[in-house]
């Protein structure tokens, strides 16, 4: 039965996790399968024709797998191939974007602040996606270049991090922004900090749980929800993990973030 077969959910490293924990909490019953292709991170400073490579390998692992769906757990892969991939494959693939929408409707001086990473920023799924959004806020965008490696390097709060957010985050505060997406997955790993630094009256925007709502809508459409938990499942079981960078790098990371062991796969491809 399709709907028993897992949900494929990647990203460049480990930021997709912070998407994938709002996967589980709305879909519980679900098996998940989290790639994380550390090999090809980042993502954010990589040519548009290599990232659409790397996308295409990790889809083309997922349907081995015989996955029933896919999320796109990072915006730069997102922009670069969700087109290919959906062209490609006859299952739902979500994919994401900055939460642009929701923040200029939030945002009371209707000034919004964008971190991302340059492949985000530069790409032209962004450009049109700013374009609509455009009359109705100003929206300053800051790229951050660096700040998803010291994040994959489990520096959440080191002074680095700190003096390198608040580089990026000082010129939006100044320009009077009221509301902050997180326009990369990797980013609310380090919202603790953002919050430290922008104090409590800006607003801090994420996708991550509008993703996992839409892709139970998706499967709820398509019919391929698996039907809730049962007494002979193990909850932890139903979430697997694996990646294509060296697992004695990625598994401390991985599992700290994930809150428990994770143990992943070696993948190789
Ligand atoms: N987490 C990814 C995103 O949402 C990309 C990070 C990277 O590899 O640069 O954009």
């Amino acid at each position: 039965m399709q709907s028993e077969e897992a949900i494929g959910v990647f990203d460049s490293g480990v930021g997709g996790l912070s998407v994938l924990a709002h996967i589980r909490d709305c879909l519980p019953h679900e098996r998940l399968f989290y790639v994380a292709d550390s090999a090809f991170m980042p993502y954010g400073c990589k040519s548009n024709q290599l990232v659409e490579e790397r996308c295409l390998s990790v889809a083309a692992f997922f349907a081995e797998k015989k996955c029933k769906a896919m999320v796109v757990a990072c915006n730069t892969a997102t922009a670069a191939a969700v087109h290919h991939l959906r062209a490609m494959y006859d299952i739902p693939v979500i994919g994401m974007e900055p939460a642009l929408k929701p923040a200029v409707g939030f945002s009371r001086a209707g000034v919004v602040g964008i971190l991302a990473t340059s492949g985000t920023v530069g790409s032209e799924k962004f450009r049109r996606l700013k374009d609509r959004y455009a009359l109705d806020a100003t929206l300053i965008v800051q790229p951050c270049p660096g700040l998803v490696e010291q994040i994959e390097k489990g520096d959440l709060d080191s002074e680095m991090t700190r003096s390198m957010l608040g580089s990026f985050l000082q010129p939006l505060m100044l320009q009077g922004v009221d509301t902050l997406v997180l326009g990369c997955t990797h980013y609310p790993f380090v919202a603790p900090l953002i919050r430290e630094i922008v104090g409590e009256t800006i607003a801090i925007v994420d996708t991550g749980d509008a993703i996992a709502r839409e892709v139970e809508r998706q499967l709820q459409l398509n019919n391929l929800l698996r039907s809730p938990l049962r007494l002979t499942d193990d909850r932890s079981a139903l979430v697997k993990f694996g990646t294509t960078g060296d697992i004695d790098q990625v598994e401390p990371l991985m599992s700290q973030l994930w809150g428990k062991d994770t143990s992943p796969k070696q993948l190789l491809f």
